[in-house]
């Protein structure tokens, strides 16, 4: 049986079916690569992976980032280990309500991601769906005025900037020792390593560019995001629980949706290392 391939009607995101990830073959796997360069995002739905398996299929993507304590999985959950839902003010619900911003993952820190593996596990009866937009889509609409305009800017991408611009406490950030030193400067358009594309490459990371004050800063990047995160240029997949999704963190933007916290909701993470070459920050 071969791959079926369905893109979504936004100009990001194919559903991909007729796969089982857990018994990839080699063959397969140009397929999947170049569906994942052309749309971004690729959804599986009803996959179940198990640990192992969604380590497998992240590794086809290249190095895993360790994300906390030697961990390349991580829970996305709102559940503590015993079990029990997080408050609303809590350390770890704090990290994940900064998830509902528009992001891309590890901009914050100098060696960018490449790409992101989520699987849901258990999800809520409303909301909680995950969102991505489409950077390199508005990259193409921009008018010509404001591509020459940022063609040479750059923004500082901050984890504590961004998490205190939603009244999160430097704590969170510090705990990770997530801004040691000066935070990681990227340019405003990324050119894909890949495929060549330019995209913009901002998010709510993104806060001060250099030579703006920062209210001017926060403007134009505003003005950007607002611009980028409309449609045809988003995509919201609802969840089912066994679905698996990988993006592009070089060139899409997501989010995750509110939900009613005092449901359950459990994702796990896997996240692909940036390549040296092309996602090492200016100044990293
Ligand atoms: C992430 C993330 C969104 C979600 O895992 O990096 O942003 O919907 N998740 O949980
Ligand atoms: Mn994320």
């Amino acid at each position: 049986m071969s791959i079926t391939i369905t893109p979504t009607s936004a100009t990001l995101g194919a559903i991909v079916t007729d796969v089982n990830l857990s018994a990839l073959d080699d063959a397969q796997w140009p397929t999947i690569e170049d569906a994942f360069h052309q749309y971004g995002l690729l959804i599986f739905p009803g996959q179940h992976l198990d640990g192992q398996a969604q380590i497998a299929f992240a590794r086809r993507f290249g190095d895993l980032e360790i994300l906390v304590e030697d961990m390349t999985s991580i829970p996305v959950s709102n559940k503590d280990e015993e079990g029990e839902l997080l408050e609303d003010d809590s350390f770890r619900m704090q990290l994940l309500m900064g998830n509902e911003g528009w992001h891309t993952d590890s901009s914050y820190v100098h060696l960018a991601a490449k790409a992101s593996v989520l699987s849901a596990h258990v999800v809520p009866k409303q909301g909680g769906e995950t969102e991505w937009a489409d950077p390199r889509a508005a990259y193409d609409a921009l008018d010509e005025a404001t591509r020459k305009r940022i063609a040479d800017l750059a923004a500082y991408h901050s984890y504590f900037y961004s998490q205190a611009k939603i009244g999160h406490k430097v704590a969170v950030g510090e705990a990770y020792g997530f801004f040691e030193g000066e935070p990681p400067l990227r340019p405003l358009i990324k050119v894909h390593p890949v495929t060549g594309r330019p995209a913009l490459y901002i998010g709510r990371h993104a806060g001060q560019i250099p030579g703006f004050d920062l209210p001017e800063s926060e403007k134009l990047l505003d003005e950007l995001m607002t611009f980028i995160c409309q449609p045809p240029r988003t995509f919201m997949h609802r969840w089912t629980p066994g679905d698996v999704a990988v993006w592009d963190n070089r060139c899409l933007l997501h989010r995750a949706r509110p939900y009613d916290h005092r449901e359950e909701r459990e994702m796990i993470h896997t996240r692909i290392k940036g390549e040296v070459a092309s996602e090492t920050s200016l100044n990293g």
